[in-house]
C-alpha cells in the first residue's frame, strides 16, 4: 500500500506501509528522494506512543539520508524504516523476515540496513527474504558488517578537525559529554579517550553507562543532566531532537558534534545555537561513516574506498563551518543548501 501523507517534505517521494503475513501494520519505509540513486537508509526499531510519531520520524529521517548521502558523494537516494517495536513478547525473526518481503517489494527502489534499536542478526533475517540489504556479516577483504564503528570514526575526526577549528584546541585535556552509549556512543567514547579527552558520560541503559566508567574512568551522569554537563563538547548520540528550546539555553559546550539524527528539533534551532555562539557540526554530515560502509558493501567497493571517504567527511565539515562564520549563517543551513544543489542536479541529470 502507497499513500502520499499530509507532512509532505521537500523532496517526500513515497510512505510504505511495513505489514506481517497477516496483514497486521509494524512500520513504514519512508523514501524520500531517488535523485541520486536508491534510496538507502537504516531500519529503526523503537517503541513509539502513536504511529503518527512513528511515520514523522521517518520522514524526517529518509530526509536526512537524502542529505547525508548527496553531501558524502554516494550514488544513493535517501530513505528509512521505522519498525514499531511491540511493548510485550513476539517473534525477532518473522518481524524482520516480514521486513524483508516489504523492502524486497520495492524492487530495490530502497536499501536498508541497521540503525537504533537493529543489529547484523536482524539484517541476516531481512537477506532471507530480499538482497536490498546491507550490514550483513563482513566477509574477510570486503567491506561490509556492523556500520557502527566507521560512523564513530567519522564523529571522532570531525571532533578533532572542529574542536581545532572552533576551539583552538587538540581534544587532549577537553570534556566531552557523550548522551547515548549504545553502537556508536561506546566507540566514539574509546576514540576519545584514547585522544586524551576527559568522559562524562549517560544512557538510559545503566549497565552500559557502568561498563564503561569501569573501562574508560569516565564520568556518569543522569540522562537528564547530560546536556547541560559542565564540558567542552558535547556529542548526542542517542535519538534525534535534543537540541530545542528547552536544552539550547541550558547548553555550556561550545561545540557540538555527535552521530544521532536528526539533533535539531527543528531548522530555527541552529539559528538559536549560532546566535549563542556554539558550533553545530551538522549530524548528517559527521555521522556519513555508516552509509558509506553500507553503500561499500551494497555497491561492492573496497575497504579501500571507505576509508577514503570518510576520510573526506572532516574537511567537508571544516568547509561547511568556514563557509557559516564567514556568511553569518548557521552550520545546518549552509550543510542544508549544499544538499539540495545535489540533490537537484541529480534530479535534473535524470530527467
Ligand atoms: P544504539 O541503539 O546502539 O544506541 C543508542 C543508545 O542511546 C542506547 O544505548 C540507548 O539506551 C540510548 N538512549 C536512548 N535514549 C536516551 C536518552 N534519552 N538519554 C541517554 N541515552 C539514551 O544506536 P546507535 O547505532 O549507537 O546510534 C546512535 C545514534 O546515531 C542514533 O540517532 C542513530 O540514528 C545515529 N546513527 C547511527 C549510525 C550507525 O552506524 N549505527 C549511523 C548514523 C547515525
Amino acid at each position: 500500500m502507497v499513500h502520499r501523507p499530509h507532512e509532505v517534505t521537500d523532496f517526500q517521494e513515497d510512505i510504505h506501509v511495513v505489514s506481517t503475513a497477516d496483514g497486521e501494520p509494524i512500520g513504514v519505509i519512508a523514501i524520500h528522494s531517488t535523485a541520486l540513486g536508491p534510496a538507502a537508509g537504516g531500519c529503526r526499531f523503537w517503541h513509539y506512543e502513536r504511529r503518527a510519531d512513528l511515520t514523522a520520524d521517518a520522514i524526517r529521517l529518509a530526509r536526512g539520508m537524502s542529505y547525508k548521502n548527496a553531501l558524502a558523494d554516494l550514488p544513493l537516494g535517501g530513505g528509512k524504516a521505522v519498525l514499531q517495536r511491540p511493548a510485550g513478547s513476539f517473534d525477532r525473526a518473522a518481524m524482520f523476515r516480514a521486513f524483508g518481503n516489504a523492502v524486497e517489494s520495492l524492487g530495490g527502489a530502497y536499501i536498508t540496513a541497521e540503525d537504533v534499536g537493529t543489529s547484523v542478526e536482524d539484517m541476516a533475517a531481512v537477506r532471507e527474504r530480499t538482497r536490498f540489504v546491507a550490514g550483513l556479516r563482513a566477509q574477510p577483504g570486503k567491506s561490509g558488517g556492523d556500520p557502527s564503528p566507521w560512523t564513530a570514526r567519522g564523529v571522532f575526526e570531525s571532533m578533532r578537525a572542529a574542536s581545532r577549528f572552533a576551539l583552538g584546541s587538540d581534544l587532549d585535556g577537553l570534556t566531552v559529554a557523550v548522551q547515548g552509549t549504545g553502537s556508536v556512543g561506546a566507540a566514539l567514547c574509546r576514540m576519545l579517550r584514547a585522544a586524551g579527552a576527559r568522559l562524562v558520560i549517560a544512557d538510559v541503559d545503566r549497565r552500559r553507562v557502568d561498563a564503561l566508567v569501569a573501562e574508560l574512568g569516565a564520568r556518569a551522569v543522569g540522562i537528564d543532566d547530560i546536556l547541560s554537563a559542565d564540558a567542552d563538547i558535547l556529542a548526542p548520540c542517542a535519538l534525534g531532537g535534543v537540541l530545542n528550546g528547552r536544552t539550547i539555553p541550558t547548553l555550556k559546550a561550545r561545540l557540538i558534534c555527535g552521530a544521532a539524527n536528526n539533533q535539531l528539533e527543528t531548522e530555527a534551532d541552529g539559528e538559536a545555537l549560532a546566535a549563542r555562539g556554539i558550533v553545530y557540526a551538522p549530524d548528517y554530515v559527521v555521522n556519513a561513516g555508516g552509509i558509506i560502509n553500507v553503500s561499500a558493501e551494497y555497491l561492492g567497493e573496497a575497504p579501500e574506498a571507505v576509508e577514503r571517504r570518510i576520510a573526506e567527511i572532516a574537511p567537508r565539515l571544516i568547509a561547511i563551518l568556514d563557509s557559516a562564520a564567514t556568511e553569518q549563517v548557521p552550520a545546518n543551513t549552509v550543510a542544508d543548501t549544499r544538499a539540495r544543489r545535489i540533490i537537484a542536479r541529480g534530479r535534473r541529470a535524470a530527467a
